[in-house]
């Protein structure tokens, strides 16, 4: 997915790549949801708030099984090999429960885009001191949109799927553009 001006549906291609090095530009994001979107976002996210723990830890494990680089990042998990040893940890739960609580700001935010868009670039900010690249943030929504699946079971429909990818794509261009301007700050010695 692109971090695409005014993009009504997401584009292919990838998302927030390339700002490792601070040589990409500022994307404009303009990704609109539409009132309906929202609502089913709202609606669902009151189902999915019963589950959160689950998803939290579901959506980092297989982020980790699917892109184990990611892994070394938390130096935390750095070490561990064994999966298992992952879905019981403490701390990836309490990673997985900030994650979601993130998430349900987001949602309760989603109407405030002037708010909505300061908390992400804060959190994108974050993650430069994190050295977490852009690179790998699509891989969170990707995995949260599978996590939900079951919970939402015959309540899933491709407009609820859609509603989620558009609003992961918002998060993961504005923290790009979060992650940059840290990137750009100057050091402080
Ligand atoms: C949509 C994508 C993501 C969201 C919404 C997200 C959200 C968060 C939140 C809310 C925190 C806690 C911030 C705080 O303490 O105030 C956090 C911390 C952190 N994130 Fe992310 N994150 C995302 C992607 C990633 C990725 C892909 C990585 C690594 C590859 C990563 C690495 C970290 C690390 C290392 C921390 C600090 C340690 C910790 O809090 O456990 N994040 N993230």
């Amino acid at each position: 997915m692109g971090c695409s001006p005014s993009a009504e549906t997401p584009r292919s291609g990838r998302a927030g790549d390339g700002g490792e090095d601070g040589r990409e530009e500022d994307d404009a994001v303009r990704v609109s949801l539409s009132a309906e979107s929202r609502r089913v976002i709202r609606q669902s996210w009151r189902e999915i708030q019963e589950d959160v723990s689950r998803v939290g830890i579901i959506m980092f494990v297989r982020l980790f099984e699917t892109h184990p680089e990611c892994k070394d990042i938390f130096f935390i998990f750095k070490d561990v090999d064994d999966v298992e040893a992952l879905r019981t940890s403490r701390e990836l739960r309490a990673h997985g429960l900030r994650t979601m609580s993130f998430i349900e700001k987001t949602v309760a935010r989603i109407d405030q885009d002037e708010r909505l868009e300061q908390l992400i670039l804060e959190l994108g900010r974050k993650h430069y001191r994190y050295s977490a690249s852009p690179k790998y943030y699509e891989y969170v929504g990707t995995e949260f949109i599978r996590a939900i699946q079951p919970v939402l079971k015959e309540r899933w429909s491709p407009a609820l799927e859609e509603a989620w990818k558009m609003l992961f794509l918002y998060i993961t261009c504005t923290m790009k553009r979060g992650f940059q301007q840290a990137q750009r700050e100057p050091a402080h010695t």
